[in-house]
């Protein structure tokens, strides 16, 4: 160390010191700690009854909770786009996909691997759930499936919700949904196999 230097370290100890005084022990609490003035002994206050932290204050309304009073929601509360299924896609692949498999029926990785198998997309009682109900079950967790609230943010559930609900068409589509003068174009690609961007995957 040059001499210069030890000047100044000195210099800033014997400062440093100066400083330290009474602030560094002024009487306070701190969390976790004990406290006699309080009846239940503790310094940290609990929370008063329904406190919301900053910024995540949700007033029931069908976006928030998939609800209108008591029951699930029918129609999805935010405008349904290209865009929004397109999101959906991709949310559902991220979060959902790893157990419900992409196309939904259940058979994701993790249940590949010996977690529960969910119940197919597919069957008639979550075909004709309102659409709320698949919203809440993000939102809340259903059985051994965790919640997906804090990964999740509202919108982006209500893209997945919104393209499960595209999934679930696609397994009982009719013909006759598709436009009359696109069906020769079906009817090709139903010959060659049906090529698309999604044939890569494994069923
Ligand atoms: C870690 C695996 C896992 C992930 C990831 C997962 N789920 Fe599930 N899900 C399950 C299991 C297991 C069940 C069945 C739970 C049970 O019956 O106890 C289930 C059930 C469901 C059900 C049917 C509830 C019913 O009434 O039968 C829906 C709808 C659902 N999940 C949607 C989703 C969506 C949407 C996502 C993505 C945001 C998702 N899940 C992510 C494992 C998962």
């Amino acid at each position: 160390m040059s001499a210069r230097l030890a000047v100044l370290v000195a210099l800033l100890a014997v400062a440093g010191t100066g400083c330290r005084q009474d602030m560094h022990d002024q009487p306070k609490y701190k969390p976790y700690r004990q406290s006699e003035f309080f009846a239940d002994g503790r310094a940290m206050r609990p929370f008063v009854a329904g406190t919301v932290a900053r910024g995540t204050l949700r007033d029931a309304t069908p976006f928030n909770t998939g609800k209108s009073g008591d029951d699930f929601v029918t129609e999805i509360p935010v405008a349904v786009t290209a865009e929004l299924l397109e999101r959906g896609r991709g949310e559902f692949q991220v979060f959902c996909s790893p157990c419900h498999g992409r196309t939904g029926m259940g058979d994701g990785v993790i249940v590949q691997r010996g977690f529960k198998r969910p119940t197919s997309y597919h069957v008639d009682r979550l075909r004709q759930m309102p659409i709320g109900y698949l919203f809440d079950v993000i939102t809340n967790g259903y059985g051994a499936m965790a919640d997906y609230a804090a990964q999740v943010p509202i919108e982006d559930r209500w893209a997945i919700v919104a393209y499960v609900r595209t999934l679930q068409l696609s397994q009982y589509a009719p013909e006759t949904d598709v436009p009359a003068d696109r069906r020769a174009e079906l009817e090709a690609s139903l010959q060659t196999g049906g090529e698309d961007e999604e044939s890569g995957e494994h069923h």
